[in-house]
């Protein structure tokens, strides 16, 4: 069964949006697997370019079905918004559809998000603000809605009821906010209902067909294996599961139908929000990497914080994320550099280790570099591995084998174009 799982293989923003537009060509469907309005996927082809938050980041292929899966949680304001500026844009959305089954965020959701943050102080977790962990955190709770209780006024103004008779509790005791009214939510959430209209969908039909089928199907993850929620470095991680493991659960696809798992990550590493970040710089190579790469967050607009390529880190996120094939991105973005460096370990308590514990040791992870020498040519006119510097080409060969996946695709510029797979022959280990 050709379903093939895109994964953010660092802490998110590796360029999966572009990763999923390049691969999208072939595919009959790309579903959203978890995650909610907090992706910022930027997506720069014919039509534009395209800051997607919660679409699939195939839906400027008209022929492509796009699902907003079961696992992810809608905003579902924000995605009628950002419908109404693709229709604007001239990209056809009525092949975009939405799970029953996906969990509304609702406006207590991102309240809660924004006073949690604030009440955390110096502890604060850098969320987007988007309402993401409370909304999770009312799914695991047993007091979330769904999509599906979108579809009946009266159950809808139950089930909104039974919710705020919990919350406004807590946001009148803790947070000395007013509470929120369930008429009011009632009235806006019924009329998004009505918006959505029949876009909400089972979505069981739509992957038994690619399944029975043998449609090529795509699985895009939000953010990435370090902000993963069992495995990211916790607590500073997402409520969700970025990984391949989380595809299936999250789409609704059986784990044995995702036959390959591309695991994205830049050429060196960025992260947005708080939390461990072993190669970080802050100085002036971050500027230059923030500058050169263009880092600030397509969600919060956020300068990214910027460091070296991790190895470990990547390491890591290809044996837990399920990872077979690597695609590197931003590879230009290095041009310049006379050296440039990879993080081959993480010397921890005195000794040099090689994967990525619990925050209590990982808080204190001194990274190892090795240097490898620059190219300083422009790579941006590359449009095949030959096209590339021998220089450019070993960092490549270096990265697969510290990461311990082969890189299939690299790319060296925000178009679609600037995107070019790899031959096969000898770049790193091929799992399993
Ligand atoms: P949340 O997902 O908004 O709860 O945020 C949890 C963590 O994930 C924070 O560190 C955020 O900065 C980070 N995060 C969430 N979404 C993105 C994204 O799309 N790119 C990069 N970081 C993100």
């Amino acid at each position: 069964m050709p379903f093939k799982a895109v994964v953010g293989a660092q802490w998110g923003d590796e360029g999966k949006g572009k990763i999923i537009d390049y691969l999208a060509a072939q595919a009959a469907l790309v579903i959203r697997y978890q995650g909610g309005a907090n992706a910022g996927h930027t997506v720069v082809n014919e039509f534009g370019e395209f800051k997607l938050h919660l679409v699939p980041s195939g839906i400027c292929f008209p022929g492509v079905d796009c699902l907003i899966g079961p696992g992810v949680v809608v905003e579902p304001g924000a995605l009628l918004e950002e419908v109404a500026a693709l229709e604007q844009a001239g990209i056809r959305t009525d092949r975009l559809w939405l799970a029953e089954r996906a969990h509304l965020v609702m406006p207590w959701h991102v309240l809660l998000d924004r006073l949690e943050e604030e009440a955390r102080g110096g502890r604060r977790i850098g969320t987007t603000g988007r309402g993401i962990g409370p909304a999770y955190a009312a799914k695991a709770a047993r007091r979330g809605l769904q999509v599906a209780d979108l579809a009946d006024r009266d159950w809808l103004a139950r089930r909104v009821a039974d919710a705020l008779a919990e919350v406004n509790p807590v946001l009148r005791g803790a947070y000395g906010h007013p509470g929120l009214d369930a008429a009011d939510v009632v009235e806006q959430y019924w009329g998004f209902g009505r918006a959505l209209g029949d876009r909400v969908i089972d979505s069981l039909p739509l992957v038994r067909r690619a399944l029975t089928r043998d449609l090529p199907a795509l699985l895009e993850g939000q953010l990435g294996v370090l902000r993963d929620l069992d495995w990211g470095t916790y607590p500073f991680v997402t409520s969700s599961s970025p990984l391949a493991g989380g595809a299936a659960a999250g789409a609704g696809v059986p784990p044995w139908a995702i036959q390959t798992v591309v695991g994205v990550c830049k050429a060196y590493t960025t992260a947005v929000g708080e939390g461990p970040f072993p190669t970080e710089d802050t100085g002036p190579l971050a500027d230059e990497l923030r500058r050169r790469g263009r880092e600030f967050g397509a969600t919060t607009g956020r300068p990214r914080r910027c460091g070296w390529f991790d190895g470990v880190a990547a390491r890591y996120a290809v044996e837990v994320g399920g990872v077979t094939r690597l695609a590197l991105t931003k590879l230009d973005v290095l041009d310049e550099f006379p050296v440039v460096k990879v993080c081959t370990g993480y010397r921890i308590g005195g000794q040099t280790v090689g994967t990525v514990p619990p925050l209590r040791l990982l808080q204190g992870a001194e990274p190892v570099f090795e240097e490898l020498p620059g190219w300083q040519v422009p790579t941006t006119g590359a449009r095949r591995w030959e096209d590339l510097p021998s220089r450019a080409q070993a960092l490549v060969r270096r990265i697969a084998a510290l990461a311990g996946a082969p890189v299939s695709l690299v790319s060296v510029g925000a178009e679609r174009s600037a995107t070019f797979s790899l031959p096969p022959a000898g770049q790193g280990r091929r799992p399993g």
